[in-house]
């Protein structure tokens, strides 16, 4: 059998096997689905606490391979962690190695860049390994060192991994030329404990911006204006800790969870989410013939009809999140008449189309724009996840489409998805886990 070189994977006793989703398409989604804590918030939370003498609790963390990962480069820094339930942790950084080696674990995944500016914070210097490009495209990090150095660190890059020292981190204001979440983020993280006031213009908007700043400010950080473009970072002499802090919930899960009701024809509730976070993604589904009613923290969403055409340009929060472009993307493949999704944040996020023309969509894309020429139906056939979204989209589309889909590639999808096929399941979707 021909073996997709990103296919294998191997189980903790090193074993290869082939872990798939086997999806019998056609049933609506009904019921109610509960949301988790943002991935993208608990990946920066957790470096966060690096920067505390002591310890914090964190609850509503999502169960996730990331977090899973995360925790792991905390403890071999030397931080103790105590895991109450799977989604709530305490986390004691009283202790911690500031020369230990990270750069190989740091090298696994991309957030693990939020440990320089946490280290950088904590113990003036820091070396990581740098994830290189993605399947999204290039993802430089050259405004995070901009950041850096103007906060008065150094910074060399050399056989692929960044190290950051700083005597003394001071205060300063930093002109982002694009508002980069990961940016953002960082230069907060970096100028907490800085001498003086940190100014960040043209910072970045996103829910989990606010979450983390609220986390650090409940820890005893001075944040102002985190959620709008200008934060301003007080420097504090320290984090104390010693109190908990409840994630945010997941702004991409709960639109995920949105666009799989529209696209199987559903009606369902989508539990524990934010509704002020989802207003882009309710009124694109409206704008598509889909309904969405909002009652406190939950939110009912169906569809009965085929949805309309529409066109769609991703941009930063509060536009339409790219996170959530390829399962927008499956409901556009089987609307009336063609919608044209532009992508305005990445290069490359359109591989997932060849996976859903395999299964009868009609999509050309070119370069940063796909035209999606609405089919009657999906049908199933075996399709390979290139990423966490666009993992999520073809499950979405193995649930609409008639037949069975085999989904492949599932260690994407479990990096920021909690249980995701048995959060589908409860909502009547006939899919099960097998290994080959
Ligand atoms: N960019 C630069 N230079 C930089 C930083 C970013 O040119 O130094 C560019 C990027 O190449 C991109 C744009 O700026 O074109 C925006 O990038 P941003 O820094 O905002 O993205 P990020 O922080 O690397 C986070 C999420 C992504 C999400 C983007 C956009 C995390 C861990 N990742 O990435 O999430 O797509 O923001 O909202 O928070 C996902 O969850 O599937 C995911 C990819």
């Amino acid at each position: 059998m021909y073996l997709h070189p990103n296919l294998i994977c191997k189980n903790l006793l090193g074993v290869i096997n082939l872990e798939k989703l086997v999806i019998q398409g056609g049933t609506p989604l009904r019921g109610e689905v509960n949301i988790s804590g943002a991935k993208n918030a608990a990946v920066a939370i957790l470096p966060a606490t690096l920067l505390i003498n002591g310890t914090c609790r964190i609850e509503n963390l999502p169960n996730i391979s990331d977090v899973k990962l995360y925790c792991d480069i905390l403890e071999q820094l030397g931080a103790k962690i105590k895991w109450h339930s799977s989604n709530e942790i305490t986390i004691d950084t009283t202790n911690i190695n500031c020369k230990e080696d990270i750069v190989e674990i740091t090298r696994k995944f991309r957030a693990s860049y939020y440990l320089i500016g946490s280290l950088l914070g904590r113990c003036g210097e820091v070396q990581v390994g740098l994830p290189g490009g993605c399947n999204l495209g290039a993802r430089p990090i050259d405004l995070h060192i901009k950041g850096f150095e103007a906060l008065g660190a150094t910074t060399n890059i050399t056989q692929g991994n960044i190290r950051a020292t700083a005597d003394h981190l001071v205060g300063t204001s930093i002109y982002l030329d694009i508002a980069s979440v990961g940016a953002t983020i960082n230069i907060m993280l970096a100028s907490v404990l800085a001498e003086g006031t940190t100014i960040i213009d043209n910072a970045a908007k996103e829910p989990h911006i606010v979450d983390v700043a609220n986390f650090l400010n409940t820890m005893g950080a001075n944040i102002r204006g985190a959620g709008t473009d200008i934060i301003k970072i007080h420097g504090v002499k320290e984090l104390k800790g010693n109190t908990s802090y409840s994630i945010v919930p997941d702004q991409i899960e709960a639109g995920t969870f949105m666009l799989a009701a529209i696209s199987s024809r559903g009606d369902i509730i989508v539990k524990n989410c934010i509704t002020k976070h989802l207003e882009s993604i309710i009124a694109k589904i409206i704008e598509i013939g889909g309904h969405v009613d909002a009652n406190g923290d939950k939110l009912r969403v169906w569809c009965n009809k085929r949805p309309t055409k529409a066109t769609i340009k991703t941009l930063p929060y509060p536009g339409f999140p790219t996170d959530l472009q390829p399962q927008m993307g499956v409901v556009l493949s089987t609307a009336e008449g063609t919608s044209i999704i532009n992508e305005g944040i990445w290069e490359s996020r359109f591989q997932y189309t060849a996976e859903l023309n395999k299964m009868g969509a009609h999509i050309t894309a070119q370069g940063k724009s796909a035209f999606f020429e609405g089919v009657d139906k999906l049908v199933g056939a075996p399709v390979y996840v290139t990423d966490l979204r666009a993992g999520a989209a073809l499950i979405i589309a193995g649930i609409s489409a008639e037949g069975i889909t085999e989904v492949y590639n599932l260690e994407h999808i479990d990096r920021g998805y909690e249980n995701i096929e048995e959060k589908f399941r409860k909502l009547g979707a006939k899919i099960e886990r097998t290994i080959e």
